[in-house]
């Protein structure tokens, strides 16, 4: 549901972001991606979203090229960004009827939608006040919500765990695994490498730009002799 080939991104001319990456992510998998700070885990997610454009190479979400049909990549996405300090002037409920309006949810869906994820998150409540007056984690809860509305089939999730409560980042743990259990896409990144651990059927590991490891966790440990996760991952980063 996820092709990226051969996708090379440079900023301002001489900072080379991604180095001719390519990776799929198929249908029914959670797929994590891990690596260091400033290694390109955001600038591929924003790639996939169409939020930026690649120098070199082609890219796919659900089948749709995004040179050539953006708007329905970018109908078939939820996205959740590194960072949820958008639209902070509107109210919950205004931010969500707007994103409900972008994406074309019919009335009673999309309040039937709201309320099921707000219960889930118990963001019931606030959804009345204004989003300056949330907390970090509740402006996470927020941006969740909205990438869910339209029951996207591709999620693409950057650090959807941070700030949240260890129940609401239960419950969107159980959202993710039973969106894939119904055949569709989760590629998400993360520095929590329990969570990666517990979740993905695969990890594609980045540093630098380039990857340095796609396959599953079984698979990297049983290559690095049962170590752990944690020690695997600071051996082959560290290089
Ligand atoms: N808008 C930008 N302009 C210039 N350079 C950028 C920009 N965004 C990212 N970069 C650079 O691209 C590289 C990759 O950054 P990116 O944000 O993709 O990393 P990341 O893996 O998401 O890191 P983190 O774990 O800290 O979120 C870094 O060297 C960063 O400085
Ligand atoms: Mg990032």
């Amino acid at each position: 549901m996820i092709k990226f080939e051969n996708v090379t991104k440079t900023y301002n001319k001489s900072v080379r972001a991604l180095d001719d990456v390519s990776f799929n992510v198929k249908g029914g998998e959670i797929v994590g991606f891990i690596g260091p700070n400033g290694s390109g885990k955001t600038t591929t997610m924003k790639l996939l979203t169409g939020i930026i454009k690649p120098d070199l190479g082609r890219i796919t979400v659900n089948g749709f090229n995004i040179k050539e049909d953006p708007i329905k990549v970018k109908a078939s996405i939820g996205y959740i960004a590194d960072s949820p300090d958008m639209f902070l002037r509107l109210k919950g409920t205004e931010f969500l009827e707007l994103i409900a309006d972008i994406y074309k949810v019919p009335t009673n869906v999309r309040q039937e939608r709201v309320q099921e994820l707000a219960e889930k998150f118990e963001l019931t409540e606030a959804l009345s006040s204004p989003m300056m007056s949330y907390s970090h984690g509740m402006r996470q809860k927020i941006m969740v919500i909205a990438a869910l509305i339209h029951k996207p089939p591709v999620w693409i999730l950057d650090e959807p765990m941070v700030g949240l409560d260890p129940k609401s980042s239960f419950e969107l743990k159980q959202l993710m695994r039973d969106h894939t259990k119904e055949g569709n896409a989760v590629f998400f990144s993360t520095h929590v490498l329990e969570v990666a651990e517990k979740l993905c059927d695969r990890v594609i590991i980045i540093k630098k730009g380039t990857i340095l490891y796609n396959g599953t966790l079984e698979e990297l440990e049983k290559q690095n002799k049962n170590a752990s996760l944690e020690n695997i991952f600071l051996e082959l980063t560290e290089k």
